[in-house]
């Protein structure tokens, strides 16, 4: 089945063309970092109106890279959520008006189900069941799955998202935008102990996160070692990214690694685009190698948002005869557990 997936849930214009026989095809990416940039953060309004001009072109650049004629496609999968409404608008109607001109499937996709099967487009797929965190700007999540389908929530964040933590605390420092990669970078040169921070939730039982007073207290600390209107010296500015970085990684390390004893699994897949953090990949594979778990993850361009993590899902579910009435569904609040469907409905097809 060839299927061609649409992905417009925020900030990122992501096109793919799957084929559940050959695999991933091509996939095109267009970011629209610089346009926000100067707001230092997504303005949904702009991102829709960027999304809509984007999109086709990218469109005919992927079906001409994956050397197929949009007539040879069998299904459209497209995000419909969560995400920003306009964002999502973009794609489901594009998905949607495509399908409905080829007489063909098109089905919404859970961004977050997208995210955490992304790691199935690598050589050495993770099998099921596994434990998932799903990491991002949105979600911080822990996710027990069986089969495509078969989700059950573990524990979440009680506020902030991780990589909105990470993004949060960079704007803070004033760093570039996006703050979340950038923060990671200059935390390589920073000194990990130079400054304390609290593990937060880690000293009780549960699988639940809170990042809000982490944020606090990197606050506090740049106002300490800040003059009248100057930030701290850039010395110290790498020490905070370290020692904050430092933080967030042990705290997800620690859950991480409580939940799968919990679940006994052998298994943990990181998606999402804090996922891409290499620090956090390396304590991970660390911690959970003494425990005999395997940790899995996608290739840095598929940690982010990308279509192709949705062609794949929506391949997937279409294959397992799902599909949407041709009407646009955009649903900005979109709990995983909806998603659930009799263990093992959804098979996973291995590309020959
Ligand atoms: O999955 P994603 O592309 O979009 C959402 O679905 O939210 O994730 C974006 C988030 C941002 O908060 C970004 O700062 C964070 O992922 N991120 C990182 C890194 N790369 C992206 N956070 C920490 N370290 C990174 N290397
Ligand atoms: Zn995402």
């Amino acid at each position: 089945m060839l299927v061609l997936g649409i992905e417009t849930s925020c900030d990122e214009t992501g096109v793919a063309v799957y084929d559940s026989d050959r695999g991933l095809l091509a996939h095109r990416l267009y970011s629209q970092t610089q346009l926000h940039a100067e707001y230092g953060g997504v303005v949904p309004e702009l991102a829709s109106r960027d999304h809509v001009r984007k999109i086709l072109p990218l469109l005919d650049e992927v079906l001409a890279a994956a050397e197929v004629s949009k007539h040879a496609l069998d299904g459209i999968a497209y995000t419909a959520g969560p995400g920003l409404m306009g964002a999502l608008m973009v794609g489901g109607a594009t998905g949607t008006a495509l399908g409905f001109a080829l007489d063909i499937p098109v089905l919404g996709v859970h961004h977050m189900e997208a995210h955490l099967l992304a790691p199935m487009l690598e050589s050495t797929p993770p099998a099921f069941p596994f434990v998932a965190l799903l990491v991002s700007g949105g979600h911080t999540q822990l996710v027990s799955v069986k089969a495509v389908g078969d989700y059950q929530l573990l524990g979440e964040s009680l506020d902030d998202a991780a990589g909105e933590a990470f993004d949060k605390t960079a704007k803070m420092l004033d760093l570039d935008y996006p703050g979340g990669p950038v923060l990671a970078k200059m935390a390589e040169r920073g000194q990990i102990d130079r400054f304390s921070f609290p593990r937060p939730m880690t000293d009780r039982p549960g699988l639940d996160f809170s990042f809000s007073g982490l944020k606090t207290h990197t606050r506090n600390l740049i106002q300490k070692h800040r003059g009248d209107d100057v930030l701290p010296d850039e010395q110290t500015i790498l020490d905070i990214c370290a020692g904050f970085q430092e933080a967030v990684v042990d705290t997800l390390v620690i859950k991480c690694r409580r939940a799968v004893l919990a679940a006994g699994m052998k298994t943990l897949v990181i998606a999402g685009g804090v996922s891409a953090n290499t620090r956090l990949r390396d304590k991970l594979k660390v911690a959970l190698g003494k425990e005999g778990v395997d940790v899995f993850y996608a290739r840095h361009e598929f940690c982010t948002d990308n279509g192709a993590m949705i062609a794949y899902a929506g391949c997937q579910r279409l294959l397992a005869g799902e599909r949407n009435e041709m009407t646009i569904t955009a649903t900005p609040r979109w709990p995983l557990e909806q998603l659930n469907v009799p263990s093992g409905k959804i098979k996973l097809q291995e590309p020959v």
